[in-house]
């Protein structure tokens, strides 16, 4: 290898090293953009909009401060957030979905609530929980679960419960478009922190939620009792937990629900790593995702076999898998 061959290399592999160090920046970025408002200037606008225009409508922004907001603009259009044309801005397809008024789904809270330093924190303690045997970086930092901790910090349970809606709504609209079969016979359904049928979810975030016509709320603990149900709906919890306290779940869910002759079955959103395998950003996300579980809950996402060893321990005999919900899939479990 030549000397200039090899500073080459070097060069290389420092920016790509930069890129790591600072890969914090792109959401951090994204974040600020949200909370100056700037998606949702945008989304209203409806066209490409023109910086001073956008300078004038941003009104968090200090006069002092304006002449930055060109390296803020510049950052996101390089990072595919914004597009622009000219002096002209627009958001770019999928980040119209960080706008408060988009309508039928949002990402803001989720965003939000990622990004709240209460949230952040535990990642600063990764590596000092991989050294002791505290059962999660939350407990390390907080001396408590995160879901514990939303107890004290309503300000964030309730935007962690409307990121959480927000999400159950679009997946509940593929699934009633898409896979009506799955709600077909059904006289009864039991939701594990979701929103439709009888939606069971801890106390402290049931707290006073009145239920109207088929909705119902029930405070308490999966670990506990689930509701007796045709089935039961398990959208992102399975993730949240280890394979231990899975077959526990699963166990309970099967104590409540009634034989496959009868239309029993579980019904699970969660991701099955590496499915679909084609699509990068989609395992791309589902790998950030497990990183997510692992600091909050020691969770994990899972592969098939995994998904299959957990079934067949707590004593369910078939599972269908569908990749039809992007980075998550259908998975029906049947007794
Ligand atoms: C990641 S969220 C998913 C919520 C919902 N299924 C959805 O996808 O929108 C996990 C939910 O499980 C709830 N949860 C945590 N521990 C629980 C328990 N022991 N029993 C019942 N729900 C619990 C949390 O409060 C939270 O609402």
């Amino acid at each position: 290898m030549s000397t200039s061959e090899s500073s080459t290399e070097l060069l290389q592999a420092q920016a790509q090293i930069w890129n790591y160090i600072f890969s914090f920046i792109s959401s951090s970025a994204v974040r600020c953009a949200v909370q100056l408002d700037i998606p949702d200037v945008l989304y209203k606008h409806g066209k490409p909009m023109h910086i001073s225009d956008l300078s004038t409508e941003l009104s968090k922004v200090n006069p002092s401060k304006v002449s930055f907001l060109p390296i803020l603009m510049r950052f996101l259009v390089h990072f595919g957030f914004l597009n622009q044309q000219e002096d002209r801005y627009s958001l770019a397809p999928a980040s119209r979905l960080l706008a408060k008024n988009h309508e039928s789904f949002n990402l803001r809270s989720l965003l939000l609530v990622i990004h709240d330093p209460i949230i952040h924190k535990p990642w600063f303690e990764l590596s000092n929980w991989f050294q002791n045997d505290l059962p999660t970086t939350f407990h390390t930092v907080y001396g408590k679960p995160m879901w514990e901790l939303f107890l004290e910090e309503p300000r964030l349970c309730d935007t962690f419960s409307d990121a959480m809606a927000n999400d159950s709504r679009l997946i509940a609209n593929v699934l009633i478009t898409e896979c009506k079969h799955i709600f077909e016979n059904l006289t009864s359904l039991v939701d594990v922190g979701g929103g439709i049928g009888t939606v069971l979810d801890l106390p402290h975030v049931i707290r006073d939620l009145k239920g109207s016509g088929n909705l119902e709320f029930v405070g308490g603990s999966m670990f506990e009792k689930i509701p007796n149900a045709n089935a039961i709906l398990l959208e992102w919890i399975m993730h949240d937990w280890s394979d231990e306290d899975c077959v526990k779940i699963l166990k309970k869910c099967k104590e409540s629900t009634p034989g496959r002759d009868k239309g029993g079955k579980l019904i699970i959103i969660d991701t099955v790593l590496e499915s679909p395998k084609h699509d990068t950003e989609l395992v791309r996300a589902q790998y950030n995702m497990d990183m997510m579980m692992l600091v909050c809950l020691a969770g994990k996402e899972r592969t098939k076999k995994e998904w299959g060893k957990l079934f067949n321990e707590a004593g369910f005999n078939e599972c269908r898998i569908t990749s039809i919900l992007g980075s998550r899939c259908l998975i029906e479990v049947y007794p």
